[in-house]
């Protein structure tokens, strides 16, 4: 019995290890391989100098234990102690307790910032010295990083953080939704209150101290005002109490007109007596439950939400409402510069949203307070896969300023396309804009170094939700992490942290660790080929989901993400001489590159100049072959991440293995439809031919609407060009069963079958696949519970997905017959067959 009972708690911690369903992160601390000798070099114990009930400290502590054991298979005890005795211990303090205790002895710390660290352990002896709690506790979780990743080896770091300001952002809702968040409900929030169960909130804080994050902003920057009802600010207490055991301050974004519609003030004028007095009194009371708030965020006079313009008071008056409030207790506000007219028109040639941030801030340069930040968008657009630096970084010498980034992927594939990030965000950060003919990176701007100022930093939009994976999907994880390493040290390597990521996510193995560094290093560079080339930006539904093609939603509306695409050109004129002014806006040297067309960059070119589709690029191509081009390149590298992935089969447990798996094939497909629906837009648009006689010809398809029909009717898509010849097919009723049926004509062999279909929010259709009635495939039209893109209602580029069943053998004359049984608004809707010869794309 005795016996029974110890092999089923083996089995069970086998099996319980097994299931890897992503809630740890890269925190899983895996097992390595440490045999007995090994385990008598690691620590037996861990020493805190400071037994304050809640601190990092101890956090860092208890994070060695677990991990020693863990990874290690080590039982390290812990104990706070008054005395220096180190033996066979890691010591855990801060400088001024180290000094104080041990300060006969060692006098030897070395110099450390804000948040900073000195890490040196020898096997088993050794310390974690943080210049603050905080800091020590990043050095445990430094020292864990190296012994997940199997290295015992000694260790004598001392580092410091690139900027003070080191934030993440949630746009989460009162109700529990969350604002361009891809994986599930809020861990925060839901029907109006602070959840009751804080348990994922705090495994969040874990992993965002992991990676030195100092803060986080909880709510949505598009706030609600019932944020701040006593009720709600108790509730905000009990996640700062969750957070503050790792060294993360929360802080809370603000509506500006609070005052009018929570205070009943019937103003929210921010130089009006009573709304300044009603703000001071807010920020007093957060303070007198969270003493150790970290500041507020705060969106105004942007894309609908209320500011200082409703009363003529500049942004800067403004800001320095809340900035005053904050003083007293140490705060820091966080001011977006996102502020643009939404209702700009575009026939005037030279309006241009990207001109707005420089042309409101510009001007209010040292005017606000100086625990102001202001809060710069990478871009002067909106997170677009390309973007040049945004201008204003350039442009205030007397404020401080901080580069707000965007780990969810709201235009970049929600989560269902993998795209490494940190190249994208290299391009930025090393970006040296010149300031004053002097050098200028951008990264050198953000930390305050380059203008010499007192705070500075880093903001990312995150979007974490309920779904154990965090993000949605494994494989996005690295650019959380990465982003936290970024902001640490943005100079790191971005290959460098992929791979720390990898082997902390997924282990040491060498194969798993190469394929997904190959993958992820290709997956920007393919997603841009995919969507949006040339710098004309992501060409998604701008109007909708920001999801999937849609090329002609970007003009002809007042939000100014304008290509200017018409049958001969396209592109954004930005020069001074001839359009927009907004190269102008960059330092001289800067701005001449892109006021001339033979220096910008390509992949910039269409951001800064209009041309026609003849244009010829450095490379040789025109513009348009260019797009057919990198259209079909790059979704020939997606394609090929599903084999790459799946040569890692066995060698990744089985649940990521599938997750991965399912999200890869499905990227494969939409890639398909991205690249045809681009290339037949501007194949439509412009007249002008593929040279490679790819676009619009497709001989392994069979287009739904051309088959034998019962039940089914085409339907013309909208818009067109996300259907294969603009066309599809319905069921006649939502109640009707569909079949299309058809001989084949391919030569006999064996084929991967694609169907492309088109998967609607609001039912779940059933398709079925037969060859001379055998049934080859069946599925549901459930992406929007796997998936967790923005889902759509429509036949469109969002909902366009291709299945595909791999091996299927067909003879000459065979008949194909798809049977499709809508539900709920889902009419079972086809678009087209494919048989797919080893090695073909089509
Ligand atoms: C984008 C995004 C919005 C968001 C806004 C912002 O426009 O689509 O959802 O509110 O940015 O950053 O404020």
């Amino acid at each position: 019995m005795m016996r029974l009972t110890l092999t089923l708690i083996w089995f069970l911690q086998i099996s319980f290890t097994l299931a890897e369903n992503g809630l740890n992160g890269w925190l899983r601390y895996a097992p390595v391989s440490c045999d007995q000798h090994c385990q008598r070099a690691l620590p037996s114990r861990i020493v805190t100098l400071n037994s304050t009930r809640g601190s990092p400290v101890g956090t860092a502590a208890q994070e060695i234990h677990d991990g020693l054991r863990k990874i290690a298979g080590k039982k390290a005890t812990t104990e706070h102690t008054t005395s220096c005795d180190t033996h066979s211990a890691i010591l855990v303090a801060t400088v001024e307790d180290y000094l104080r205790v041990c300060n006969n002895k060692n006098s030897n710390v070395p110099t450390l910032n804000d948040d900073g660290f000195w890490i040196d352990i020898d096997g088993a002896q050794g310390r974690i010295i943080g210049q603050n709690a905080r800091g020590a506790l990043y050095g445990a979780y430094e020292y864990l990083s190296r012994l997940a990743q199997g290295d015992f080896s000694p260790v004598d770091e001392v580092t410091s953080p690139h900027a003070p300001i080191r934030w993440v952002n949630q746009w989460d809702n009162m109700d529990g939704s969350i604002e361009r968040g891809y994986a599930g409900p809020s861990i925060f929030f839901a029907n109006g209150q602070i959840v009751g169960d804080l348990t994922r909130a705090k495994q969040y804080a874990r992993l965002l101290a992991s990676v030195r994050i100092n803060a986080i902003i909880v709510n949505n920057v598009n706030a609600n005002a019932t944020l701040l009802t006593p009720q709600n600010m108790d509730g905000l207490a009990r996640i700062a109490d969750i957070y503050r055991p790792y060294g993360i301050h929360i802080g809370i974004s603000l509506n500006f007109a609070s005052p009018d519609t929570l205070g009943g003030l019937g103003t929210y004028d921010p130089l009006d007596e009573s709304v300044i007095e009603w703000w001071s009194d807010i920020t007093d009371r957060l303070y007198d439950r969270i003493p150790d708030m970290a500041g507020y965020l705060v969106k105004a006079s942007s894309e609908g939400q209320p500011g200082p313009d409703t009363y003529n008071r500049t942004l800067a008056e403004g800001a320095n409402l809340f900035a005053r409030a904050l003083q007293p207790h140490g705060g820091v506000l966080m001011f977006r510069a996102f502020v643009y007219d939404h209702h700009l028109t575009e026939d005037s040639w030279t309006n241009d949203r990207a001109n707005a941030q420089v042309d409101f801030f510009k001007k209010l340069d040292g005017q606000f307070e100086d625990n102001v930040v202001i809060q710069i968008k990478y871009g002067p657009i909106d997170f677009q896969v390309r973007e040049p630096v945004s201008p204003l970084f350039a442009n205030l010498y007397q404020t401080n300023m901080a580069i707000e980034l965007q780990v969810t992927q709201e235009y970049l594939g929600h989560q269902c396309h993998l795209v490494y990030l940190p190249p994208l965000w290299k391009t930025i950060l090393d970006f040296d804009l010149r300031v004053d003919q002097q050098a200028s990176p951008v990264r050198d701007i953000i930390s305050g170094e380059r203008f010499k100022r007192p705070l500075g930093g880093w903001a990312a939009v995150v979007n974490v939700g309920t779904n154990t994976t965090w993000l949605g999907s494994h494989l996005a994880m690295s650019n959380l992490y990465a982003y936290g390493r970024l902001a640490w040290e943005p100079k790191a390597d971005s290959i460098a942290i992929l791979q720390d990521w990898v082997r902390l996510t997924f282990g040491a193995n060498r194969q798993v660790l190469d394929a997904i560094t190959d993958m992820s290093m290709a997956s920007w560079p393919a997603y841009e080929n995919y969507t949006g080339n040339l710098g004309i930006q992501t060409l998604t539904d701008i109007l909708y989901t920001h999801y999937g093609p849609n090329p002609g939603s970007q003009d002809g509306n007042g939000w100014g993400q304008w290509t200017r695409a018409d049958n001969v050109s396209i592109g954004m004129d930005r020069t001074v001489k001839n359009g927009t002014a907004n190269a102008g806006q960059y330092p001289s040297e800067i701005a001449q590159m892109y006021e001339d067309i033979e220096t910008t960059p390509d992949d910039l070119l269409l951001w800064f100049h209009h041309v026609p589709y003849t244009h010829r690029l450095d490379s040789g191509k025109t513009v348009i072959q260019h797009f057919y081009d990198a259209h079909y390149s790059g979704a020939e590298t997606a394609q090929g991440f599903v084999p790459q992935w799946e040569s890692l089969h066995g060698l990744v447990d089985r649940e990521r293995y599938e997750a991965v798996r399912t999200r890869l094939v499905y990227q494969a497909g939409h890639s398909i439809v991205w690249r045809d629906a681009i290339n037949n837009f501007y194949w439509n648009l412009s007249g002008i031919a593929d040279t490679a006689g790819r676009v619009g010809h497709h001989p392994w398809r069979i287009e739904a609407e051309t088959m034998d029909l019962k039940g089914y009717r085409p339907y013309a898509v909208d818009p067109f060009e996300t259907a294969s010849r603009y066309t599809a097919v319905v069921t006649t009723t939502n109640s009707t069963t569909g079949t299309a049926q058809t001989k084949v004509k391919v030569p006999s062999g064996t084929y991967d079958l694609g169907v492309n279909y088109f998967d609607l929010y609001g039912g779940q259709s059933q398709w079925s696949v037969y060859v001379n009635e055998r049934l080859v495939g069946e599925w549901k039209g459930n992406s929007e519970d796997v998936l967790g893109h923005t889902p759509s209602i429509y036949l469109d580029g969002h909902s366009a997905i291709r299945i595909t069943f791999r091996g299927v053998k067909i003879r000459t004359g065979d008949r194909l017959k798809i049977v499709g049984v809508p539900d709920g608004v889902e009419p079972a809707p086809l678009d087209y067959v494919v048989f797919l010869p080893a090695g073909v794309i089509d």
